[in-house]
């Protein structure tokens, strides 16, 4: 049998395709990383060549295969407590803020997009279970959100290597997570504090109804996207935020440049976007 190859024209032909899908973009400079995937894919459903995988992925009415495609093109690095110098913000200025102006005792709402594989919630939870003095007074829900359906299935599953928890302080690993055969598995209670749900940022029919956030995490997901998904991700935010609420970028990501719709607050530990109290 021939090799498959994935010719300039493929190429260009599939990132315009995923770009439309997903708001990622893959730039020449990813190609050995993409055509891996792709020939993969393409050996996988027995497609023989890029023209037919391509033509079945379009057309097939399922989404089955571009669900496979989509979980083999992502890129879920991450650990707990990654960058926890935001989730100190939250706990010491952001919620502090919130509660501050709260007139009724509906849950506080956070979204942690995107999940991977979950620490960034989990990390979230504990930060308020540990750090948080008015938890007790407040409902909080966290809900957290992937377009990748196989590393949500692992956020559930809630199990870790030893390099995923390694910034975890010993007391926290002792009280949130049991060590089975070299690994760590996350303890019922945090499992069931964070709710998993697929949701693809850049399609509007899966963000809709995201609404009434009180926080939002998005932090290194906007590296993947141009400008121009980026600024649809700002308005997608816009739209799921209440008056005053809080959005944190990861560290090499701003919105300054992308959007106006936030303000810059400079916070003693994070620099975080709001959405003004008094919606436009
Ligand atoms: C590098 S991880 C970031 C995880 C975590 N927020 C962190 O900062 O450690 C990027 C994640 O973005 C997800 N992703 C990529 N495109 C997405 C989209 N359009 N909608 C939702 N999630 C997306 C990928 O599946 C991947 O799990």
């Amino acid at each position: 049998m021939e090799a498959v190859t994935i010719r300039d024209e493929d190429f260009k032909k599939f990132q315009e395709y995923f770009y439309r899908r997903t708001g990622i973009s893959f730039d020449p400079g990813k190609r050995y990383f993409v055509d891996k995937r792709l020939v993969d894919r393409i050996e996988a459903t027995n497609s023989g060549n890029f023209r037919n995988y391509f033509m079945m992925l379009r057309l097939q009415g399922s989404n089955e295969e571009m669900q496979h495609l989509t979980n083999a093109m992502t890129v879920n690095e991450t650990y707990f407590l990654r960058e926890d110098f935001q989730f100190q913000c939250l706990v010491d200025s952001i919620l502090p803020e919130i509660v501050a102006r709260k007139t009724d005792t509906s849950p506080i709402r956070i979204w942690s997009i995107p999940s991977s594989s979950g620490e960034e919630p989990y990390s979230i939870a504990m930060y308020l279970l540990e750090k948080w003095a008015c938890l007790l007074q407040w409902d909080v829900e966290i809900i957290s959100s992937d377009i990748d359906t196989g590393i949500l299935r692992k956020a559930r599953m809630g199990r870790y290597s030893p390099r995923s928890v390694q910034n975890v302080p010993a007391a926290w690993l002792t009280r949130y997570f049991k060590a089975i055969d070299g690994e760590y598995q996350i303890c019922d209670d945090l499992r069931e504090a964070v709710e998993f749900t697929k949701v693809n940022l850049a399609e509007p029919a899966d963000t809709r109804p995201y609404r009434d956030f009180d926080v939002i995490f998005c932090r290194n997901l906007l590296i993947y996207f141009d400008d121009v998904s980026r600024k649809a991700a700002a308005e997608t935010f816009y739209d799921a935020m209440r008056p005053g609420s809080f959005l944190c970028l990861g560290h090499s990501e701003s919105m300054s440049r992308i959007s106006s719709l936030f303000q810059v607050r400079r916070f003693a530990d994070a620099i975080v976007y709001q959405k003004q109290l008094e919606a436009r």
